[in-house]
């Protein structure tokens, strides 16, 4: 897809699905936002970039370890997301953190300026992820961090029909390249190019849980990746493609709902 078109679909997709975002993810996602934050180890004192912060379930969470002498600016290219984020910050009373709409490809932001760089989840969804890459490099301090999760891959993530299931009736190429990030050596190959070194990394399943057909068909549709192809289908293409994606995950249901595998990869480096 062209790289604009698909920052287009990103940026208005995920305003779409900002308001279901937490509903459907934060529980799901909390294994893998666990092992970024342990990766990352942030610090009292310490300043933060974050691209794609979403609504900030990780950002908030770094803002306490990092204190009130700390700083985060948390960025994401939907400003619904931004908005929302935003918002939780003042009703929560947050004082060190800034959120700012920006694309992770072109960080409006100095360079040497940061200890730590975070993107949880984001990288899938970029046209290029090397250069974002780049980017949290150059904005790093000599000797600062940064910590980075994706989806790991497609035949470990039992969700992933959503894609051909919803490009049968729309070519809406959400993320053509969604698991590559998670798939092999791609992600470390990337890291070494952005100039990171000291790299470790974990690749790991978890169970992404959901107790019931509305909350699994709510969370992959609406608060998802493919969130503005779907908003535009009508009642009878919205229940083909309900249909379809419930049969792809009927081998993961249980007594208490779907029990859906996932996997996700998390990597640490350093600038040297
Ligand atoms: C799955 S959410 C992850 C949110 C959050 N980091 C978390 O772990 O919950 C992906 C986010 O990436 C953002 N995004 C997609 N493309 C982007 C880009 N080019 N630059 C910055 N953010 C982007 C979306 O707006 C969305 O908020």
């Amino acid at each position: 897809m062209e790289p604009r078109l698909q920052r287009r679909v990103q940026r208005y997709g995920w305003d779409k699905a900002a308001e279901y975002y937490d509903k459907s993810w934060k529980d799901q996602l909390k294994p893998s936002q666990d092992k970024l934050l342990e990766m990352a180890d942030p610090k009292p004192g310490e300043k933060v970039i974050e691209t794609s912060c979403g609504t900030g379930l990780v950002t908030f969470r770094i803002a306490k370890k990092i204190g009130a002498n700390g700083h985060i600016l948390a960025t994401d290219l939907s400003d619904t997301m931004i908005d929302m984020a935003n918002s939780i910050a003042s009703d929560m009373d947050f004082e060190n953190i800034t959120f700012q709409r920006m694309d992770a490809e072109e960080l409006k932001v100095s360079e040497n300026k940061f200890d730590l760089g975070i993107c949880s989840l984001g990288l899938m969804y970029f046209p290029f992820p090397d250069k974002a890459l780049k980017e949290l490099f150059r904005a790093l301090k000599p000797e600062g961090r940064v910590a980075v999760s994706v989806w790991g891959e497609r035949k470990n993530c039992g969700w992933a029909e959503i894609f051909p299931i919803v490009d049968k009736h729309v070519a809406s190429d959400v993320c053509p390249m969604f698991f590559q990030q998670g798939t092999g050596n791609t992600l470390r190959f990337n890291m070494e190019k952005a100039g990171f070194t000291d790299i470790e990394s974990e690749r790991f399943p978890a169970t992404i849980h959901y107790p019931n057909d509305d909350e699994a068909l709510t969370a992959a549709f609406a608060g998802g990746p493919v969130a503005l192809a779907y908003q535009k289908f009508d009642d009878t293409t919205r229940n083909i493609v309900h249909k379809d994606y419930l049969t792809s995950i009927q081998l993961y249901k249980t007594d208490n709902g779907y029990d859906i595998p996932g996997e996700f990869v998390v990597m640490k480096g350093v600038k040297k």
